[in-house]
């Protein structure tokens, strides 16, 4: 049988990295699309670059519409994952119009090109549970009203949109996965987790003295991101296409984030203070530090995903605990 060709925006990402490993194993040829960067920008997928000949990489920008339409023509891909994006929510209040040009454009430019250059590629777009944003329900799912609070929420609103009319309109095969939070070791630096794990391991080798955090309050749900990309491919083997809500139905705020981390290295961490003074002791001395600098503008305060219709439908369930995905980013 003819494997099966996909094409990745966004391939040196987190879930790019984890995607590629999964349809390789699936027996596709994956193709993957990296930008010009003035510093290497591929060690996630460098492994696979090296040892895998099904895996190909392909310099593209998601705001380069000619760049999309030479590679959907060259490669003729199956299935096309829209990844890409400037996905960092307070990185979107500094630079709006680059953020909407990647997250919100970027996608349509893709949607377009399916429809010029072959309507029968299915697509899948990166839609995020930001674009529930404040709510009031304590469960978000499919029919939870968007309420965004950043340029990168609203882009993602755009694109999921888009991502539905072209379903509608064109009967392209396009889906939305609404992925809630998902971390791993290969998560990116500068998000929650990520920035409290380091943190903490520098702090216990005695590399760091502090760390120093925003939204301490914040409530997240995390799952992991191995977990997420599989529901990602079944989404795609649906005979329809639709959009799904993926997530674990689990919440915990940052401030207990940094609790089981800092158990799991056993720093005990005893709070003093409020609001901005708000500081974590250890052996008497303060470890974490909030500052303003981390804070939104608008932030979204509480994120909880019922995940009912991707079990039901596509019979997806979260494997990964918090316990863990914590254990894989302490020891990788
Ligand atoms: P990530 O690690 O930040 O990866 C984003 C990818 O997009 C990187 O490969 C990046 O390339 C690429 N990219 C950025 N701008 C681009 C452009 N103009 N043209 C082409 N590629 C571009 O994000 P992730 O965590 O893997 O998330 C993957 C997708 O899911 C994103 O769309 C994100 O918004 C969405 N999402 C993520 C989560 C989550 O919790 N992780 C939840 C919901 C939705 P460089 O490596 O060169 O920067
Ligand atoms: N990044 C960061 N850094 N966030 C902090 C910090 C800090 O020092 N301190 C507190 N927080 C709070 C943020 O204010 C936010 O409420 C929460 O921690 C999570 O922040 P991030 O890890 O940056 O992730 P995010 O929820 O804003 O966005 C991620 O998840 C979305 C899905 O809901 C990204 O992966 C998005 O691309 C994704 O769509």
């Amino acid at each position: 049988m003819k494997s099966k060709v996909a094409l990745i925006f966004g391939v040196t990402g987190q879930d790019g990295s984890y995607l590629s490993e999964l349809l390789l194993k699936n027996k596709y040829k994956v193709h993957g699309v990296k930008r010009r960067s003035s510093l290497i920008n591929t060690k996630r997928v460098d492994h696979l670059f090296y040892d895998n000949k099904n895996f190909h990489l392909h310099y593209g920008d998601v705001t380069d519409t000619l760049s999309i339409i030479n590679l959907i023509k060259k490669i003729k891909p199956d299935e096309i994952y829209n990844l890409a994006a400037q996905s960092h929510v307070k990185v979107s209040f500094e630079i709006p119009l680059y953020t909407a040009d990647v997250d919100a454009l970027g996608s349509l430019r893709i949607l377009e090109a399916i429809k010029l250059i072959d309507k029968k590629i299915k697509y899948y777009q990166a839609s995020s549970s930001e674009m529930f944003g404040n709510t009031d329900k304590k469960i978000q799912d499919e029919k939870t009203k968007f309420n965004p609070q950043s340029v990168y929420g609203i882009s993602k609103v755009f694109s999921f949109y888009a991502t539905k009319n072209y379903r509608d309109a064109h009967d392209i095969f396009a889906c939305n996965g609404i992925l809630f939070n998902h971390e791993s070791s290969r998560r990116g630096e500068t998000f929650v987790t990520k920035k409290i794990v380091d943190g903490l391991k520098k702090i216990k080798s005695g590399k760091s003295k502090k760390l120093v955090l925003g939204n301490l309050y914040s409530i997240r749900d995390w799952g992991h991101a191995k977990d997420f990309v599989y529901a990602m491919w079944k989404i795609m083997q649906m005979k329809k296409s639709d959009d799904y809500v993926i997530s674990t139905n689990k919440q915990i705020s940052v401030k207990k984030f940094v609790e089981l981390v800092a158990k799991k290295l056993d720093i005990d961490i005893k709070w003093r203070g409020k609001g901005l003074n708000e500081k974590g002791y250890y052996k008497g001395r303060p470890i974490i530090e909030v500052s303003k600098k981390y804070f939104r503008p608008t932030d979204v305060n509480y994120l909880r995903g019922s995940y009912k219709k991707a079990k039901k439908l596509i019979g997806w369930k979260p494997k990964l605990d918090i316990n863990y995905l914590i254990d894989e980013m302490l020891n990788n």
